[in-house]
């Protein structure tokens, strides 16, 4: 029996973390697998009606699930960055989800806007440093709203936190065993200081993995590669800022934000599964988004929960559905958000 919290969250999260739920539940009579779902009302909606973001207490009752199933956090009448660092970075950084992992793979049948690119040749993983870098708000104002204004913003950058990160990219590539090539997406030869940080662990971790090719791209080089030759890449680790970026690239290249997903992840703590785009306001309401991310954010976190075989065939009967679906965007799948549950349920 596993314990997962969802939190539903704002705007069209309610409806596509439905559909992961239906099909969570389709594997659970399949796979004699039992989930108990306890739902959260986290987000802009509570927000706007109480002030509250993450109320207190609510990082230690989280801790108590096996996985957290998230939706999207965001809402169009609160100020950027109450919801973000109030409810998403608290979540990360207060169960200390190391890691942020993001697939970017291009399914049979789903159009990508790279020319004669195929599947076979968009499939890498994003590792990106989820608790340090620039996220963690440190920074302040002098003498804001006058013409001498200074706004400081700092990086943070931990032996430590670079070091894990970096460790469990490698272990990661060992694990997927394609490639076998782990690349460094970083800054060197601006962020003298941090990225020089970067750079030395990865060198030094590197020696412990003789079978991983340990190899280096600067972030603004990935990009253009990512677009030209996303076949040179198996696994990337970047920072916290880097991965941010790079990945939505990654989502676009995948077939777009309807189909990426992502994981938060503790690797010895409670690891939180979402899909990577936002909270769409437009689109809320009409059963036309996209919950393919969705899931496959919940295919992730079974695969994490150590449930491989139903994880693969989940993945198996995504595939089939997309290959009956026209387009991954909300309103052009030929097809309602329910009806695309639906489908993935019966393949199951
Ligand atoms: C993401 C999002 C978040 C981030 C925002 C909503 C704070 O863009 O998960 O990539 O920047 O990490
Ligand atoms: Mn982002």
């Amino acid at each position: 029996m596993y314990k997962i919290a969802v939190i539903a969250g704002d705007g069209t999260g309610p409806e596509v973390i439905n559909e992961g739920l239906k099909v969570l539940n389709s594997i659970s009579l399949k796979y004699d697998i039992q989930f108990d779902f306890t739902k959260f009302d986290f987000g802009g909606g509570r927000y706007l009606k109480t002030g509250e973001t993450l109320p207190d207490g609510a990082l230690k009752d989280l801790k108590s699930f096996d996985a957290i199933y998230l939706g999207a956090i965001g809402h169009p009448d609160v100020k950027p960055g109450i919801l973000e660092t109030g409810i998403l970075l608290k979540l990360r950084f207060g169960l200390d989800q190391y890691i942020n992992l993001r697939p970017i793979k291009l399914y049979p049948n789903v159009e990508t806007p790279l020319a004669n690119k195929k599947p076979e040749d968009i499939d890498f993983m994003v590792v990106r440093e989820n608790t340090e870098g620039l996220y963690i708000g440190s920074g302040g104002f002098l003498k804001k709203g006058t013409p001498d204004e200074v706004a400081i913003q700092e990086m943070v950058n931990t032996r430590k936190g670079v070091e894990r990160c970096i460790r469990y990219a490698f272990d990661l590539t060992r694990k997927r065993n394609k490639k076998k090539k782990l690349t460094l997406s970083a800054k060197t030869n601006v962020l003298v200081h941090a990225h020089d940080l970067w750079m030395r662990t990865f060198t030094e971790v590197a020696e412990e993995y003789p079978d991983i090719e340990a190899d280096y791209a600067h972030v603004d080089a990935t990009t253009m590669w990512m677009v030209k030759n996303p076949e040179w890449f198996d696994v990337i680790v970047t920072t916290n800022m880097f991965g941010d970026i790079i990945t939505d690239l990654g989502a676009m290249i995948q077939g777009g934000m309807g189909i990426a997903a992502g994981g938060n992840i503790n690797p010895g703590g409670v690891s939180m599964f979402e899909p990577i785009g936002g909270s769409a306001p437009k689109y809320t309401g009409k059963n036309i988004i996209n919950p393919i991310a969705a899931i496959l954010a919940a295919q992730m976190m079974l695969g994490f929960l150590g449930e491989k075989k139903a994880a693969d065939n989940l993945e198996k009967s995504v595939i089939k559905t997309i290959s009956r679906m026209k387009s991954m965007s909300a309103g052009k799948m030929g097809y309602s958000t329910s009806e695309i549950g639906d489908m993935v349920s019966e393949e199951l």
